[in-house]
């Protein structure tokens, strides 16, 4: 197994020496011009270890053939792909590939964005023996010395983001890759910082993102902000639109995740959606004495009444036995007092 994994990452630094190299090459020409326009500096290219595929179904196959790693071998690491008839052939084609890294360094999964047009927009690895979907982040390796310093994420959607972030000197920056945040991933970022700013994509689909990292953040007993993003922007668009001092500012009036939280639901929410996300957030709380604390705070933000609130999570304690964790977590997150805040 150990061999296994070994094997897998072999693979996986040699195939980024194989995309690097590409992007260098006269087969790059494409993919250096989409570099350019969309200003991304060669600074970022190098630190993130970007790199392009060609259209060739076999050049990858090839390549860790003659470096004596069977197309089988390759299936497995999640670098090929297999067809019905049992053909395998290159999973990446005529995309420019981001290499994701564990916080070793080691590369053990890639992206990769269509250059011109296409669909699926964005493909990932599959899960291999060194990779699991929703347990890495995208920049982590790269931001950590930031994180550390700061004790805050950046946590935003998408590669470019997190690449823009970082080339405009927002360096915290990391990546969920899609927009469902995992418990993992919470987890993760629970050992290295304690607050995490969520930027997500100025749409519908990212503020629901938000709403519910939001949720698991606080759960976790981190501090959460989340900056809004004008309407239609992520924050790739609006460094390159409006520069890295709009996006300072947004950062400075970015609102607490709890409030945010909690006018969301009020929102949308129905009297009964507005108990359940009540229920739901204290069950969720990773320790239960921080029960006292939320509690006055949902009644005031939820607009409930208190004792309403306390019946109602003292008639579930009595459905659930056993405290259950809907997140379930169980990492000790350091440098916390009593209470989360
Ligand atoms: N994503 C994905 N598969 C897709 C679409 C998106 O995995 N089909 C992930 C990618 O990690 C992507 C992120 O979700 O970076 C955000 O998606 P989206 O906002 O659609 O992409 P952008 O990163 O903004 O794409 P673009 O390159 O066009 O700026
Ligand atoms: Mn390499
Ligand atoms: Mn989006
Ligand atoms: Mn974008
Ligand atoms: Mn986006």
């Amino acid at each position: 197994k150990k061999q296994l994994k070994k094997t897998c990452l072999d693979m996986h630094a040699l195939a980024c020496d194989y995309f690097r190299g590409m992007l260098g090459s006269p087969a790059g020409k494409d993919a250096r011009e989409y570099l350019a326009r969309r200003t991304l500096a060669a600074e970022m290219v190098d630190g993130f270890s970007l790199g392009c595929s060609d259209e060739d179904w076999q050049g990858l196959q090839n390549f860790l053939q003659k470096k004596g790693f069977s197309p089988a071998q390759a299936v497995e690491a999640g670098l090929l792909s297999r067809n019905d008839a049992g053909r395998t052939y290159d999973r990446f084609r005529g995309r420019l590939i981001f290499p994701i890294h564990d916080l070793a360094g080691r590369i053990i999964a890639f992206g990769g964005r269509i250059i011109k047009d296409g669909e699926p927009k964005y493909l990932n690895s599959s899960d291999s023996p060194i990779y699991t979907k929703g347990e890495h982040l995208y920049g982590l390796y790269q931001a950590r010395p930031a994180i550390s310093k700061s004790r805050r994420v950046l946590l935003t959607e998408g590669y470019v983001d997190v690449l823009s972030l970082h080339q405009y000197g927002f360096r915290e920056a990391v990546g969920v890759l899609g927009t469902a945040l995992t418990a993992d991933q919470v987890k993760r970022l629970g050992s290295l910082c304690r607050e995490v700013v969520l930027v997500f994509d100025g749409d519908n689909a990212g503020r629901k993102a938000a709403l519910r990292s939001a949720e698991m953040i606080l759960a976790q007993g981190l501090t959460c902000r989340v900056v809004l993003l004008p309407e239609g922007q992520d924050a790739d668009d609006l460094l390159r639109q409006s520069g890295a001092e709009a996006f300072a500012k947004l950062l400075g009036q970015a609102g607490d995740g709890f409030t945010y939280c909690a006018e969301c639901v009020r929102a949308t929410g129905s009297a009964r959606e507005v108990m359940d996300f009540a229920r739901r957030f204290l069950r969720g709380l990773r320790d239960p004495a921080w029960k006292a604390f939320y509690l006055p705070k949902l009644a005031e933000n939820l607009a409930l009444a208190e004792s309403e609130l306390r019946q109602a999570i003292a008639s579930e304690r009595e459905e659930r036995p056993s405290g259950n964790n809907p997140v379930g977590v169980k990492t000790q997150v350091k440098n916390l007092p009593g209470l989360p805040i």
